[in-house]
């Protein structure tokens, strides 16, 4: 992921070069950057990349009705058709990418199948896309309600890792991790779970517990230890923890490195948050002043 680095800083500057005044911080910069890194990353051509932006807002969606789970079948389909074209020209005509190198990859004698290729890839680009762009946009947020962690921050920059992760605690991408299903029966904090229940597990909530933290509702950009679950734990633990760490701290870097009077461009207030049901907690758009 270091090596990333150079790559995701140059990407980062090319887009903020194009902005200037009053724009929307998540169209202009928080959804391409990580978009372009996971596509550039996997090797999918750039010209695709509105598509998968659309594709994946569908698959993130809540689908709670038949017409929306329909829908969602239906785009999935579409996913995968277009990952198996991928797939067979990198299989033909391999090239410096992490798509060609899955299909190379061997395990002795055993490679990747392709629904192992093709759910492995789509997994990487959905979780490569919404969440890293929340990372952003909800830290950027944070921090411009927070004039003294913000200034804190531009001051020293050498706080960036840590305040990367504090942003992670106080307003993380992901609200639940996914289901799990209790395998007996127990309790937790005073509730009675039995065997073959389904838990959902707020990490917001576990990241704001008193009990941890102190005094979990301030924002502090320098605070240590930060026990925060905002990728998880465990077996699940995510796989893009170190892409996203490397993408925050460059990108809220550069940005505060550039714009020395961001500010927001309209009242909190009017500040909506997108997708409710969602398991993914963003905003619909962040107008700021440069
Ligand atoms: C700030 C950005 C991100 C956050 C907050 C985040 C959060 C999470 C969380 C909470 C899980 C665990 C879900 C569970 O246990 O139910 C997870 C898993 C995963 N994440 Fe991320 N993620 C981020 C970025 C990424 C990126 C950039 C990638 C890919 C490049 C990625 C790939 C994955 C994968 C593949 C898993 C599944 C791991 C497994 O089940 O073994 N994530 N992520």
């Amino acid at each position: 992921m270091e090596a990333l680095r150079p790559r995701v800083e140059q990407l980062t500057d090319d887009l903020l070069d194009g902005l200037s005044g009053t724009v929307d911080l998540l169209e202009s910069f928080a959804v391409p950057l990580p978009i372009q890194v996971i596509c550039e990353l996997l090797g999918v051509p750039p010209e695709d990349r509105a598509d998968f932006r659309a594709w994946t807002t569908v698959m993130t969606a809540p689908a709670a009705t038949a017409a929306a789970l329909e829908r969602r079948r239906e785009v999935a389909g579409l996913f995968t058709g277009y990952l198996a074209g991928v797939v067979a020209e990198r299989r033909a005509d391999p090239r410096d990418d992490l798509i060609s190198a899955m299909v190379q990859a061997r395990d002795g004698d055993a490679a990747l199948t392709d629904p192992e290729l093709l759910n492995t890839i789509a997994l990487l680009l959905i979780a490569g896309h919404d969440t890293t762009v929340n990372l952003i946009g909800n830290g950027v947020l944070a921090l411009l309600r927070a004039p003294d962690q913000l200034e804190l921050l531009r001051s020293r920059p050498d706080l960036l890792p840590a305040a990367v992760e504090e942003l992670l605690r106080f307003d993380g991408p992901i609200e639940r991790a996914s289901q799990r299903i209790a395998l007996e029966d127990m309790e937790i904090a005073g509730v009675r779970v039995p065997r073959g229940a389904w838990v959902h597990v707020s990490l917001g909530a576990a990241g704001h517990d008193p009990a941890v933290f102190d005094d979990p509702g301030k924002l502090d950009v320098a605070r240590t230890p930060n026990r925060h679950v905002a990728f998880g734990h465990g077996v699940h633990f995510c796989l893009g923890a170190p892409l996203a760490r490397l993408e925050g701290q460059v990108a809220i870097g550069a940005l505060l490195a550039r714009f020395p009077g961001l500010a927001l461009a309209v009242p909190p207030t009017e500040l909506r948050r997108h997708r409710e049901g969602s398991i993914v907690r963003g905003l619909v758009n962040l107008p700021v002043r440069l």
